[in-house]
Order: C-alpha cells, then sequence, then structure tokens
C-alpha cells in the first residue's frame, strides 16, 4: 500500500528518471544536513592530504533524504571511483570477495541496505573493513589452513534507513556514522528552487514554499510534487507555476496542508477515536492501519514525531494536540492539560 501513496516516500520508476537529472554532484550543490556536510569535509579533506582512504562511513535515516545522493558525492569529491551494490544483491560471501579484490585503491564501495547482507557475507568484511585483507580456509580438516589475502585500501559506504538492525561488530567497524535528518521548510524551499531552475520552470516564491510546506522533510517528495504541479500549470496555468496551481494540484493529489495523505489521517484518527488519544502500542497501530510495523516505524512515524502530532513513550504511541488541531477534533479539558503537562516536559 505504502507504495501506491503519491507522498510515498520509497522510490518509483519515475523518480529513478528525474532523480538522476536532479542528483547534486557536489557537496557545495547538496542542500542541508550542514553538520553533516562539515564533518565529511574535513575528513575527507584530511584524507585527500594523506592519500590515504576515508575512514567508513555509514549513512542512516528514513528514505529518500540524499543518502544514495551522498555517498555519490564523497566519491566525486575525494577524487574515487564508486563501486555500487547492495544488501539483498550480495548472495554469496565469494561474490563479495570478488567485488572487494576488485577494487582500486582508495575507491569507494556503496552498499545500500547494508542491513540486508546475510551473515556469511558480511562476515568477510569484517577483516576487509579493518585490515583490507580476506581471510578464507583452504582445505578441510586437520590439513585445513587459513589464508589472508590482502586487497586495496577502499572506503565502505552503508546506507540504510534501520541503523537499529545492524549488527554490533558492523556498525563499530564504522568510523564516521551519519544520521540523516528531515529537512527544514527553507531547505526544502530551496531544493525545489534549484530542481526547477534544472528542469526549466518558472515558479513563484509563495508556490516552491507551499511545495515545501507539504514535503514531510523529504527532497524525494519535494521534487516529485513540484513534477506533478508542472502538469497542472501545464494544464489549467500559464505553464508558470503559481500558488493557486500549486493548491490546486495539491488538492486534487490528496495532500493536505501540512503534507499528509488519507493513510497518515487516519493513523492518527486511530489513536484519537480508537484509543482515547493512545498510547497504542506499534503493532496494533500497523494492524490498525494495514501497513507493516516496520513501515510505519520508518515512513509514517519520522515526519508525524517531527511536526509534533505523535509522540513515542514507553508504552507507546499517543497523539498530541497538534494532531487533534489538525484533524479538528474537539479535546476535552481533562485531556487538553494532560497532554500540555506531557508537552511541557
Ligand atoms: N541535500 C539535497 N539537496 C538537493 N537534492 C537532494 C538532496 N538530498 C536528496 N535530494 C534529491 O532527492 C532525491 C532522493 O535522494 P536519494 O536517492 O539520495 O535518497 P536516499 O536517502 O538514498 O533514499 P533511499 O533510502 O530510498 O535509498 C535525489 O535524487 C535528489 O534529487
Ligand atoms: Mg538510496
Amino acid at each position: 500500500m505504502e507504495n501506491n501513496r503519491f507522498v510515498s516516500t520509497s522510490k518509483t520508476l519515475t523518480d529513478v528518471e528525474i532523480e538522476t537529472s536532479l542528483r547534486p554532484t557536489t557537496m557545495a550543490e547538496y542542500i542541508g544536513q550542514e553538520k553533516i556536510k562539515n564533518n565529511l569535509n574535513v575528513y575527507i579533506q584530511a584524507s585527500k592530504k594523506r592519500k590515504e582512504s576515508l575512514d567508513h562511513v555509514l549513512l542512516y535515516g528514513p528514505p529518500g533524504l540524499g543518502k544514495t545522493t551522498l555517498s555519490h558525492i564523497i566519491a566525486n569529491e575525494l577524487g574515487s571511483q564508486i563501486k555500487i551494490t547492495s544488501g539483498p544483491v550480495i548472495e554469496h560471501a565469494a561474490d563479495l570477495a570478488a567485488i572487494l579484490t576488485n577494487l582500486n585503491q582508495n575507491d569507494v564501495l556503496f552498499i545500500d541496505e547494508i542491513h540486508r547482507l546475510n551473515k556469511t557475507v558480511e562476515e568477510i568484511l569484517y577483516p576487509a573493513m579493518e585490515d583490507f585483507a580476506l581471510d578464507f580456509v583452504v582445505g578441510k580438516g586437520p590439513s585445513a589452513k587459513s589464508m589472508r589475502l590482502k586487497i586495496q585500501p577502499f572506503t565502505l559506504i552503508g546506507a540504510t534507513t534501520r541503523a537499529g538492525m545492524l549488527t554490533g561488530p558492523l556498525r563499530d567497524r564504522f568510523g564516521v556514522i551519519c544520521r540523516l535528518e528531515l529537512y527544514k521548510e527553507n531547505e526544502l524551499q530551496e531544493i525545489v528552487k534549484r530542481s526547477a531552475k534544472i528542469l526549466n520552470i518558472k515558479i513563484e516564491n509563495s508556490a516552491s514554499l507551499e511545495i515545501a510546506k507539504r514535503s514531510r522533510g523529504t527532497p524525494r517528495i519535494a521534487n516529485r510534487i513540484l513534477k506533478r504541479v508542472r502538469d497542472f500549470a501545464d494544464v489549467f496555468g500559464k505553464g508558470e507555476i503559481d500558488l493557486s496551481i500549486t493548491n490546486k494540484a495539491l488538492e486534487m493529489l490528496e495532500i493536505d496542508k501540512r503534507g499528509l495523505d488519507n493513510i497518515d489521517r487516519r493513523l492518527l484518527e486511530n489513536i484519537i477515536k480508537k484509543f482515547d488519544g493512545g498510547p497504542v502500542g506499534l503493532e496494533t497501530l500497523s494492524a490498525l492501519s494495514g501497513e507493516d510495523a516496520m513501515t510505519v516505524e520508518d515512513v509514517y512515524e519520522p515526519y508525524l514525531l517531527q511536526i509534533g502530532f505523535i509522540a513515542r513513550t514507553n508504552r507507546g504511541r499517543i497523539a498530541l494536540q497538534g494532531a487533534y488541531e489538525h484533524l479538528n477534533i474537539p479535546l476535552d479539558k481533562s485531556k487538553k492539560s494532560e497532554l500540555e503537562i506531557f508537552e511541557n516536559n
């Protein structure tokens, strides 16, 4: 179901097309994530100065925030080649060994969805990351010998939406761990303006801001909305995107003022109406919304948490005042003061 949503954060086929053209290629073009950029810039300069490979980097955070993009940028800024693969694609230890032995000095190996590597494949990575070596056993029984093969120093960049699913030994081998944050409104507006320029679209300031507000903190969604609004402008407007055509397009796409769609609203309504505002356990919530728990946690919740519509407590999820207001559901006095106390702490 998640994948049919217009505001789905996961990638669709049309996204792949436009994302390639809209993807920034240098750190300077990459908007937002200032802390991460500043740190990475220092590490990149330092490793270039020492002519050493950059420490291994783990990028984690919700889908569509720019992990893949950033990996390409890092390789680009290092002046290195990037090899791209992903956790579920590497089935056998030998596949990974082959990739690793083919790397050139200081290359970047990008493993997307790194939390989905299987155990035997993952174990190949440990000595590779730590000592730039592959360990393997030759022969069987008492005559078996373990051998070590040196490989070129390289930088592993791992990307995941679920850092919590990484094993300890793997996680510990990353020298640089970056958590990408949802983007702020002004950053998303910048992204929309930049994309519009590349796509040769004229857009008013108020319209780019409106798209930013409804993009759930996610560049992928901002770009997707921009494309659709352009279609509306081409058909109903003068070609230039203004606020009224933007509002109209978003209304037809059923994305509300805060970027929520029907599934988000139902999720909030469930917490409020069926559970008097919560707490509701993740499993219950996922059963009610027909989405698996992981999707609820990775895709829906980050944004609802960010805008202060829900909170996580150790007994489950609760709806906050913002959610009641947004859905126009009256809050009785005692509930209101209960929430006020909670929200002010
Ligand atoms: N900081 C940014 N500045 C400008 N554009 C960005 C930025 N981050 C992402 N984008 C845009 O958003 C699109 C999606 O980003 P990307 O594919 O890198 O996300 P991701 O985190 O790898 O997602 P997933 O978890 O689904 O793999 C990019 O093609 C790019 O156009
Ligand atoms: Mg990606």
